[in-house]
């Protein structure tokens, strides 16, 4: 039976057969892009080139991407939806167009995932008069050439949303639903971000298992995105050919295929599984947690058991990309999918810590294709438990402070349960079963002030996120360079100054700062960090040149290339090394996709400002120009 590392090796090789680079997931958290917290699609990483940059690698360029969706963390809990998942991807950059891609994708689907065709539904760009863009004819045209050769019907219609399937193959979609971008629709883009009409795969798990009678969407029509679902939406084909400028959509300076595919749903269409949950990326996890909590997977409990595994799986590929639980950025997402998982675990009945040992389940599960999550599983593991201990003593705190509230009252206010939950994170549902126990009224709608309360305080905290997706390119601004290659600085500086057992666990870069993280057993000395300060501004007033090679993996590695986020890095890659001399006089040299500044004189003089720990042998600098 086809599995997920089987899946993506097969999606990977049709690629590379079709003159693809292969390329390794970049980390969830955006190397050089301070615009955005998380990784959410395969093409953010691929911004630059899409904009006309010449990737180091070519015109055609596929991978496997870890993404992250913090948005659809409430979503979470139906059959489909998930927080992490990995996109499937390709990229033509200025190279094919629509006639390859679709074809190329139709065949994978066919022939690799051995899917029937009869099963497969398309929706295509209906157009925007406003915009100027026209109605895709030639994408629904590719199609009917596809599904002839397959000797399947191919009507074409319009109006699915009101008019239903129509026994319709092809379906034009109005509006921006089949238009894609980082920011969605073209009203929402800001100027300078890049976007264009998409294209959809659906697979049918089929009428007869009742999908739509069941789900809130009953009484309107059934149509392939609708979202009851029997239909799974397994591709997404981005025509990335337009740029918002002021003036409205300009054509970009090359036409761009950006697709993506979510493994996890792929693998669901080969099974015909409409349960991702069910695939065998989830199932040891799901098979701990009925261990854990005495219970079989159910249709009355999978709710509880998908919002654990799902939140889980991503809370540990969020710490292996270096990530921990805060009270702020990514950190506060880390925080809050373990604070639910606790949750949903004391619905199962699950009132001993649990979730440490989810972190070695889903290391072996990528042990392959994420070996890095395996190597840092003690951290990851400590990363948990510490937060889920944490959580626990917060529910006991909320516990006594519901007591101590409501001591001589007779009432159960939603004021007091939303200060509960703001304060300790204590749940509404706790709060509500307290009260019952105590024998004090609920007022009949606690539940809607209380969700009233928490829009308003969740509408504040958007517009404080909304700000950190400030538009336009993956920033590329000067400053922004000059902290990349200070991070080969210091990266180097401190395996001169502490020793070579220091690796590069992750780092974060803006306009103001570098944030570095490394293994180190031990806090560093006022003298270890004025010794790697020198050392940096030493090279800096050397005036070192900064040179990109592309060369062959095992070359790099073996010339002393460091690779620490080297999930699987393709044959040719991408070097970068500072130093008169790049082959006999260097002093640092890593696999990298740039972009750096061309002499190290260019950073300027550095300082370190801050020093901390994150986790057990892992060590946090700060770093800003001066
Ligand atoms: N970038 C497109 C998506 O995320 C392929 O759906």
């Amino acid at each position: 039976m086809l599995d997920s590392t089987l899946l993506r090796q097969k999606y990977l090789d049709f690629f590379a057969d079709r003159g693809h680079a292969i390329v390794p997931s970049s980390p969830l958290v955006p190397e050089n892009d301070p615009t955005t917290l998380f990784t959410g699609s395969g093409m953010q990483p691929m911004l630059p080139y899409l904009l006309g940059a010449k990737h180091p690698q070519g015109t055609r360029i596929a991978d496997s991407q870890k993404c992250f969706r913090s948005q659809d963390i409430e979503e979470v809990g139906d059959n489909r939806h998930t927080t992490f998942f990995e996109m499937l991807g390709n990229w033509s950059l200025g190279d094919y167009f629509k006639q390859e891609q679709l074809e190329w994708y139709f065949t994978f689907l066919i022939d690799e995932l051995g899917l029937d065709p009869a099963r497969l539904y398309v929706s295509v760009y209906g157009g925007d008069e406003k915009l100027g863009i026209p109605r895709d004819d030639e994408t629904a045209g590719i199609w009917q050439q596809l599904f002839k050769q397959k000797n399947i019907e191919t009507k074409i219609v319009d109006q699915p949303r009101t008019q239903g399937l129509q026994d319709g193959r092809i379906f034009f979609y109005e509006g921006g639903a089949n238009w894609w971008s980082r920011a969605g629709e073209p009203a929402q883009m800001p100027v300078g971000e890049p976007g264009g009409p998409d294209n959809e795969v659906f697979w049918d798990f089929g009428a007869d298992k009742q999908f739509h009678e069941h789900s809130a969407w009953k009484d309107q029509p059934c149509h392939i995105n609708c979202s009851c679902g029997r239909f799974l939406e397994i591709g997404n084909s981005v025509f990335m050919q337009y740029l918002k400028t002021d003036k409205g959509f300009e054509p970009l300076p090359q036409k761009n295929i950006d697709f993506g595919g979510g493994l996890e749903r792929m693998l669901a269409a080969v099974h015909d599984e409409p349960d991702v949950f069910k695939i065998d990326l989830f199932v040891p996890i799901i098979d701990y947690i009925e261990k854990v909590a005495g219970q079989k997977y159910t249709s009355a409990n999978s709710a509880s058991f998908r919002v654990i595994a799902d939140h889980l799986r991503a809370a540990v590929m969020l710490i292996a990309d270096g990530v921990q639980p805060s009270n702020k950025d990514q950190g506060y997402f880390v925080r809050r999918l373990i604070r639910r998982a606790v949750r949903y675990g004391k619905q199962l009945g699950i009132t001993q810590p649990f979730l440490g040992k989810i972190a070695e389940i889903v290391g072996k599960t990528y042990r392959e294709a994420y070996p890095a999550v395996m190597r840092n599983v003690l951290s990851v593991t400590q990363a948990i438990e510490g937060e889920e201990n944490k959580f626990l003593r917060t529910l006991e705190k909320g516990l006594q402070e519901f007591v101590k509230q409501t001591a001589g009252s007779a009432k159960l206010t939603a004021q007091l349960a939303f200060t509960l939950y703001e304060t300790y994170g204590f749940p509404l549902e706790l709060s509500i079963e307290e009260a019952q126990h105590k024998n004090l009224t609920v007022s009949g709608n606690i539940h809607q002030e209380f969700q009233k309360m928490k829009n308003q305080h969740a509408d504040r905290s958007r517009t404080a996120s909304v700000g950190k997706f400030k538009g336009g390119l993956a920033d590329t601004s000067e400053a922004v360079v000059k902290y990349h290659t200070a991070t080969h600085l210091l990266h180097a500086a401190l395996r001169q100054v502490l020793g070579t057992h220091v690796e590069q666990q992750g780092s974060n870069i803006t306009g103001e700062r570098l944030r570095f993280d490394f293994t180190h057993p031990q806090v560093l000395t006022d003298r270890e960090k004025q010794a790697v300060e020198k050392q940096i501004n030493d090279w800096v007033a050397a005036d070192l040149p900064v040179t990109q090679q592309t060369m062959r993996k095992d070359a790099a590695l073996k010339a002393g290339a460091l690779a620490f986020f080297a999930e699987k890095y393709p044959d040719q890659v991408s070097v970068y090394t500072i130093g008169y001399d790049p082959e006999k006089d260097w002093i640092s040299k890593e696999l990298c996709g740039g972009p750096h500044v061309t002499n190290t004189g260019e950073v300027g003089q550095i300082k370190i400002t801050k020093e901390k720990a994150v986790a057990a042998g892992v060590r946090r600098l700060y770093l800003e120009l001066v």
